[in-house]
C-alpha cells in the first residue's frame, strides 16, 4: 500500500517536472525566436519590421550570434545606432569582447551582462563595466527598406567606420 502511495507521488512529480520543463523550453524559444530572415553565402538578410522595443533577438550570421535590439524612446541614441525610418536598432556581434562569451540581455536594467567575468555594456553596445576593453562590434551591414543585409559594407556602415565607430 505505501510502496504504491510512493510510485504514485513518483509519477505525479515526474509529470509535474516534465510539464515544468517544456513550459520553460517553451517560454525560451519564444525569446529566442529570431525576426524572419533568409541566409545566402555569407550574407544574412533580417527583416525588421516586426521587431519590437526593448526586446532582443538572436540571429546568426557566418557562425556568429547576433544581436539585433530596437530602442525605445526612452533609450539614448547612439552614433552606432542603425536608424531605419523613426526607428533606431542596436546590432552587434554578440560576442564579449574580453574572451569572447556570448553577453546576456537585461532588460528591465537595459543591459548586456557578461556572465564569464562580470562584464557590461549598455544598450547600445558601448562597455561600462569590467574588463571588456571595447564596444560590441558592429558586423558590415546594409540597409534594403527595412531588411538588414548582414556580410555587406553600405553605405551606413562605411559612415561609420569612417567616423572609427567600427572597431
Ligand atoms: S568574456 Fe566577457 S567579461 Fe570576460
Amino acid at each position: 500500500m505505501e510502496k504504491e502511495r510512493r510510485d504514485f507521488m513518483g509519477l505525479g512529480l515526474g509529470v509535474f517536472t516534465a510539464v515544468g520543463s517544456v513550459g520553460a523550453l517553451y517560454v525560451m524559444k519564444r525569446s529566442w525566436d529570431p525576426l524572419p530572415s533568409v541566409k545566402a553565402a555569407g550574407f544574412t538578410t533580417i527583416d525588421l519590421a516586426g521587431a519590437k522595443g526593448n526586446e532582443l533577438t538572436v540571429e546568426k550570421w557566418r557562425g556568429k550570434p547576433i544581436f539585433v535590439l530596437k530602442k525605445t524612446a526612452d533609450m539614448k541614441a547612439d552614433d552606432r545606432d542603425i536608424v531605419i525610418g523613426d526607428d533606431r536598432y542596436h546590432v552587434s556581434i554578440g560576442l564579449c569582447t574580453h574572451l569572447g562569451c556570448i553577453p546576456a540581455y537585461k532588460k528591465d536594467d537595459k543591459k548586456f551582462l557578461c556572465a564569464c567575468h562580470g562584464g557590461e555594456f549598455d544598450a547600445s553596445g558601448h562597455e561600462t563595466f569590467g574588463p571588456p576593453p571595447s564596444p560590441l562590434v558592429i558586423p558590415p551591414f546594409r540597409i534594403d527598406g527595412t531588411k538588414l543585409v548582414l556580410g555587406e559594407e553600405g553605405p551606413e556602415f562605411k559612415k561609420m567606420k569612417d567616423a572609427g565607430l567600427i572597431a
